[in-house]
C-alpha cells in the first residue's frame, strides 16, 4: 500500500532546504483540499498560498517555527467568522448550477442550512469553521506525502498578527492552522532520521465486529 509507505515517510519537518516545491505539485495540493469534505459541504475557509519573502518573514516575527519563512511555499487555512445566509444563499445556488438543476432546486437545503446557523453564536460558527479547516489541513498533508513534498503542520503562530498582515478580518476571515510545504533538510533536521513514534494499531483503535 502505496499511502502508508508515503505516511511513513513523512514527518513534520523541522528544517527545509533551499530547493523549491513546483507549482505543478502545489496546485495539485490546492486541488486536493478544495475536494476534500466539509460539514454541510459549504468550505468554510479561505486557503492562502504564500511565497513572498517580506510578507513570510513578517508572518514568522515571534514564532518558534522557523518553517514559516524557511520553506519553499506557506498555506494558510482561513476560517469564516460568520455563516451568513448570503453566503449561503450564493454557494447553494453554486450547486444548483453545478449539479444542472433549476434555480431553487436545492431550495430545501437552503432554507435548512439557514435555519440551522441562525442558531449558532458567531463563537460557534469560528470552532465549526476551525474544524472545517482541519480536515483540509489533513487532505493537504496526505497530498503532500503522496507527492513527496515535506510539510510542517503549524499551530505554533500568532493569529492576531496573521489578520494583521493578510488582512483576513476585513475578509471575514481569521488564521485557522497552518502549513509549510518544500523539502527536508535530511542532513541538519535532528528529526529526519527519527523512527516514527505511534501507538500500535489495537491500542489505537477498536473493531467492534
Ligand atoms: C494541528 C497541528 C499543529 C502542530 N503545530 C506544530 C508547530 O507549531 N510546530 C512544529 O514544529 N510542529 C507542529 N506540529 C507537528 C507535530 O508535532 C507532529 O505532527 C507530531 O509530533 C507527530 O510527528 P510527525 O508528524 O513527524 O509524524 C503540529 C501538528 C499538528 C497536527
Amino acid at each position: 500500500m502505496n499511502i502508508i509507505k508515503n505516511l511513513q515517510w513523512r514527518y513534520a519537518v523541522k528544517k527545509y532546504s533551499d530547493e523549491q516545491v513546483s507549482e505543478d505539485k502545489i496546485d495539485e495540493i490546492i486541488e486536493a483540499i478544495n475536494l476534500t469534505a466539509s460539514s454541510c459541504g459549504i468550505q468554510p475557509y479561505r486557503l492562502f498560498v504564500i511565497t513572498n519573502p517580506e510578507v513570510r518573514q513578517r508572518l514568522g516575527e515571534g514564532s518558534f517555527n522557523a518553517q514559516i519563512h524557511a520553506s519553499s511555499h506557506l498555506l494558510v487555512f482561513a476560517g469564516f467568522n460568520e455563516i451568513t445566509t448570503d453566503y449561503i444563499t450564493e454557494y447553494v445556488e453554486m450547486m444548483e448550477q453545478q449539479r444542472n438543476l433549476e434555480k431553487g432546486g436545492l431550495k430545501i437545503l437552503e432554507d435548512t442550512l439557514i435555519g440551522y446557523f441562525s442558531t449558532h453564536t458567531p463563537g460557534q460558527n469560528v470552532i465549526w469553521s476551525d474544524k472545517q479547516a482541519y480536515i483540509g489541513l489533513g487532505t493537504a498533508l496526505i497530498a503532500a506525502a503522496e507527492l513527496k513534498v515535506d510539510a510542517t503542520p503549524m499551530e505554533g503562530f500568532d493569529p492576531k498578527l496573521f489578520d494583521e498582515v493578510l488582512g483576513l478580518s476585513e475578509k471575514g476571515l481569521h488564521a485557522s492552522v497552518i502549513l509549510s510545504l518544500g523539502y527536508r533538510d535530511a542532513e541538519n533536521d535532528y528529526l529526519a532520521s527519527a523512527p516514527k513514534a505511534r501507538l500500535p494499531i489495537n491500542e489505537f483503535s477498536t473493531k467492534i465486529n
